[in-house]
């Protein structure tokens, strides 16, 4: 059965002396918590991974993420990293597509099958970040958008790569906006996205799928979203920068 994964995606934010500090900071008050099966990931800039990765080696269910990585091997890319780099520096997953690399960077849904194709030739696994902006929604167009995202992005892979890839759902407009998505939002939209991987594999790799939310999520509304049946765990961007308020959201998972 999928476990509860929370991811905190730190973004554009800590050097590699406060990312050290952060997860310190972190580990030891999750050490005093009883969090189950629960996976907590660490997703810091490239340049701090290898020691956050360091950091969290041999400890049980707690890994390291990069955020992005290249879909080339190696090569004249110039500011790229691979994903055999980012496995090396003992990272577990890679989040792929965020609406930020997307919207900022131009990333396409071709462009991010090919980064899925990278991160599990290496025995990576990828956090598929799919999330409609507000306009979309307002236009009642979020499910045909984030099903293109899905299909695109994933549905080429075999049934044995597909039930490596964690799903993030994170409607633009509520990430970084403090309007979290209501859990009924958040449970509709999950449900979804499992009843297309039913149609497209089947109904035992859907329900092992694990499919976060992200955006806006909070130690006082994490609960609420992830008792939501569909819901399972979340990638967490603001929160996830203060030790406290994540280990608020892993104990609500
Ligand atoms: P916030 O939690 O800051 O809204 O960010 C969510 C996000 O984008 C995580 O990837």
């Amino acid at each position: 059965m999928r476990k509860n994964i929370i991811a905190g995606n730190w973004k554009m934010n800590k050097t590699p002396q406060e990312s050290t500090q952060l997860v310190e900071e972190t580990l030891q008050l999750l050490a005093k918590e009883n969090i189950g099966e629960t996976i907590v990931i660490f997703c810091p800039p490239f340049i701090a991974l290898e020691r956050v990765a360091g950091l969290v080696k041999g400890k049980k269910n707690i890994f390291a993420a990069a955020q992005n990585c290249h879909w080339e091997k190696s090569g004249a890319y110039t500011g790229e990293v691979s994903a055999a780099m980012i496995k090396a520096a003992g990272a577990a997953y890679v989040i792929i597509g965020h609406s930020e690399r997307r919207l900022y960077f131009n990333e396409t849904n071709e462009q991010l099958a090919k980064k899925v194709n990278a991160v599990l030739a290496e025995g990576l696994q990828p956090i598929y970040c799919c999330g409609e902006p507000l306009e979309v929604r307002e236009a009642n167009k979020h499910f045909e958008l984030v099903a293109q995202q899905i299909k695109e992005g994933l549905f080429h892979l075999s049934k044995d790569d597909f039930s490596k890839v964690v799903i993030a759902y994170e409607p633009v407009w509520a990430i970084g906006t403090g309007k979290v998505a209501s859990d009924e939002q958040a449970q509709e939209i999950h449900a979804y996205i499992r009843k297309l991987i039913t149609e497209k594999y089947d109904a035992a790799t859907a329900a092992n799928t694990t499919i976060q939310y992200g955006g806006s999520m909070k130690p006082s509304n994490a609960k609420g979203l992830m008792s939501q049946p569909d819901v399972d765990g979340g990638l967490i961007g603001g929160a996830a920068l203060v030790a406290a308020d994540f280990v608020g959201i892993i104990k609500s998972a």
